[in-house]
């Protein structure tokens, strides 16, 4: 049986080849995993859901997000800000706006947390 000798300096280069590796590699799932969710905000951002009545957020709030005299800007808001308001629209905590009431009650948790980031990146 052969032996291999690798020297110090060797197993050295080799060990941190192999963290960087992991390094590099580790977060790409989670890059593929965040595009989808920002495809399926996209989505209901722009178009809504109809199957469920979620009107289309764009129509109210524009593409852009900047909103307008009656319809708040959404752009430049956090994630979890988002979501915390949505959230408090579908359980009423939040109550000024009927509209947005029934949003948060037609938008499921997986829908909401989508939109969530699709908006934070506007
Ligand atoms: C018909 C118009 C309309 C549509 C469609 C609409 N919104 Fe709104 N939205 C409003 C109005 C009006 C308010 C202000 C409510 C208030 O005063 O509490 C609001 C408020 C919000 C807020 C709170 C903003 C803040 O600064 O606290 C968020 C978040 C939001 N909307 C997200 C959405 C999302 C996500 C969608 C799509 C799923 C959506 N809205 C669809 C009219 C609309």
């Amino acid at each position: 049986m052969t032996k291999i000798n690798m020297s110090s300096s060797a197993r050295l280069f080799m060990s941190r080849w192999l963290w960087s590796a992991m390094v590099l590699c580790a977060p790409l799932p989670s890059v593929a995993a965040d595009a989808r969710l920002l495809d399926a905000g996209k989505q209901i951002y722009e178009d809504g859901n109809t199957e469920s009545g979620v009107p289309a957020c764009a129509g109210c709030h524009k593409s852009d997000g900047a909103g307008n005299k009656i319809f708040p800007r959404l752009s430049g808001l956090q994630s979890t800000y988002v979501l915390q308001q949505l959230n408090a629209f579908k359980t009423g905590r939040r109550a000024g706006n009927r509209l947005m009431i029934t949003v948060g009650q037609r938008l499921t948790e997986g829908e909401m947390k989508a939109v969530s980031e699709y908006i934070a990146g506007l």
